[in-house]
């Protein structure tokens, strides 16, 4: 018998796609299971005990989120600071928090921010992204959107804005008025808060720096 090539052997190939197909499947699974442990949400307790979680609970809108340069880590991180008040309230419960970030969530894709933002990653350059929105100094007690919404927080001044986009341009493009309700800009507002003080940075987990980025070694 003619000895053939292994390139031209149908069991060679066979064995390779079945041992491919087996080996993508171990590091799919592996991968989905070390994904759903990086992007679980946090609770109460951990924010409670200074438990540090990528994803923190919803009860985070209690507190005050700013970012710190992390020397150990090369970069800005979330940081959750102390208690804030939060539509005049620092003591929303998981289940209230959960509800209000729930309602949010639903407004967001109800009126499809994406649409026009950015919201983690996915959506539309259109607008600005909105996965910090929450830190925009324009929003601080300091900047122009307090006093252009006649509000004395934060908070107030943004669902004010989602509620009437329209009458406070603040850029050539304008938002328009999507029929966002008090109770749903509420929500929104809640869960931009909490958006923000998600840890996106080197996700996924040990992606090497680009080099020559800024910032990258
Ligand atoms: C049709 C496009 C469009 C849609 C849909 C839209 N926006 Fe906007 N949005 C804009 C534009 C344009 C701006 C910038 C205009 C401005 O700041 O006045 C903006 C600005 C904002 C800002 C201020 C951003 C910052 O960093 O200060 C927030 C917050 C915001 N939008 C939230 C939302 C939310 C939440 C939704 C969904 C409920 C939404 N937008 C849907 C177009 C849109």
């Amino acid at each position: 018998m003619a000895k053939t090539s292994v390139w031209s052997d149908n069991r060679f190939w066979q064995r390779s796609a079945a041992w491919i197909t087996g080996f993508s499947a171990v590091l799919l699974i592996w991968l989905t299971f070390d994904t759903a442990g990086q992007i679980s949400m946090g609770t109460d307790a951990d924010l409670q005990n200074g438990v540090t979680k990528r994803v923190p609970g919803p009860t985070v809108i209690n507190y005050k989120i700013s970012y710190e340069m992390s020397t150990a880590r090369g970069h800005e991180v979330p940081v959750i600071g102390e208690k804030e008040k939060f539509f005049g309230r620092d003591d929303w419960s998981e289940e209230e928090a959960g509800a209000l970030l729930h309602l949010g969530k639903l407004g967001s894709q109800v009126k499809n921010c994406m649409n026009c933002h950015t919201l983690l990653g996915n959506g539309a350059y259109y607008a600005p992204d909105l996965t910090k929105a929450w830190l925009d100094p324009a929003w601080q007690n300091d900047g122009t959107m307090q006093a252009m919404t006649g509000k004395d927080t934060k908070e107030e001044a943004m669902a004010e804005f989602l509620q009437h986009p329209s009458t406070y341009p603040t850029h050539a493009r304008m938002m328009p008025d999507l029929g966002i309700t008090a109770e749903e800009a509420k929500g929104i507002v809640a869960f931009l808060k909490h958006m923000s003080s998600i840890d996106t940075n080197g996700f996924p987990r040990n992606f090497g720096k680009i080099k020559g980025a800024v910032h990258g070694k």
